[in-house]
């Protein structure tokens, strides 16, 4: 059989054919192979190799996503760095990709936060060193809070007002982001590395209604305690909302994938985020599935180690 193949392939990258038992020993031409290949490789330059598997598909990548006004840390340093290479990864095969840096930039500590900046806080401050500043007044807030309770009360007026779109709160929690962001950036521009999107928790504020709404209506909701979950078939319920009505991060995280698969369209979704929030990861993928959703199953948390 070798003996008669050999008689019908040929090729002008051929040296010689050789039969050799049941083998085929086809030897190329190493100048022209040579000559070939780098030429392909020095027109199509960065396109060299590209693989269209994608098909043009959307995938969606939720990376980086440090928290204002705290430091970034290694595991965002990670998710940063991953994310990144998992997006090239894609575009070389194809696929159209949408890097998303959801940042942590909501819950009651911007209340503290708020509460600490009007009373000891200032603009050039925190203009001149953000997260160093925004850290000090958070531990400060904590420190005084101690033996002045009235301030966690203000904390608290300050998040609600938050909430409800109050136009100084807003304005100081955008500033924060903004100044924070700043210096994110620094790290970023470093690595080289862009986002397509910097919507971050606080953009599901006013987008958590419709699905808990949706939860109720598909008597996903089960009431605990006071507050609101959804129970699992395979992990601990996810706890959608707490008993004083507020949402929770799993809550914006779920307002977030709705967001997206409307948004976006994506045949991939992909979440660069620490093994610590495995569980996390796996209840949202489930509870969005008891909601029927088949794209469910295109979810896939990427974890990572702890350093
Ligand atoms: N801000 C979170 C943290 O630092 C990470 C967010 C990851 N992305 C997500 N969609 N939950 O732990």
């Amino acid at each position: 059989i070798a003996a008669d193949i050999s008689g019908s392939v040929s090729s002008p990258l051929f040296e010689k054919i050789e039969v050799v038992g049941g083998y085929l020993n086809v030897f190329l031409k190493k100048d022209v192979v040579l000559r070939e290949v780098l030429e392909e490789i020095l027109s199509s330059k960065q396109h060299y190799g590209d693989q269209h598997a994608g098909d043009g598909q959307v995938a969606t990548i939720d990376m980086s996503s440090p928290n204002i006004a705290k430091p970034f840390s290694m595991g965002h340093l990670r998710s940063t760095v991953i994310g990144n290479a998992l997006s090239l990864i894609l575009q070389k095969n194809g696929y159209e990709t949408v890097k998303i840096n959801h940042l942590g930039d909501w819950g009651t500590q911007f209340g503290k936060l708020i509460t600490a900046y009007k009373k000891w806080g200032s603009e050039e401050a925190v203009a001149a060193q953000p997260i160093k500043e925004l850290l000090k007044l958070y531990v400060q807030f904590h420190d005084e809070a101690v033996n002045n309770p009235a301030l966690e009360d203000e904390a608290r007026k300050w998040f609600k007002l938050l909430e409800d779109g109050n136009e100084e709160a807003r304005a100081l929690g955008e500033g924060f982001r903004d100044e924070s962001l700043k210096e994110f950036s620094g790290i970023y521009d470093l690595m080289g590395i862009e986002f397509d999107s910097f919507a971050g928790e606080a953009f599901y504020n006013d987008k958590m209604q419709n699905v808990v709404d949706e939860l109720k209506e598909k008597n996903l909701l089960i009431e605990s305690e006071g507050a609101h979950v959804v129970k699992l078939p395979n992990f601990p319920p996810c706890l959608i909302m707490k008993q004083d009505g507020a949402t929770l991060y799993a809550t914006r995280d779920l307002a977030a994938a709705f967001y997206r698969e409307q948004q976006y369209k994506p045949a991939k979704v992909f979440y660069v985020v620490g093994n610590e929030q495995s569980l996390h990861f796996k209840q949202l993928f489930s509870v969005i599935e008891m909601m029927g959703y088949d794209w469910a199953r295109q979810l896939q948390h990427v974890p990572f180690g702890m350093m």
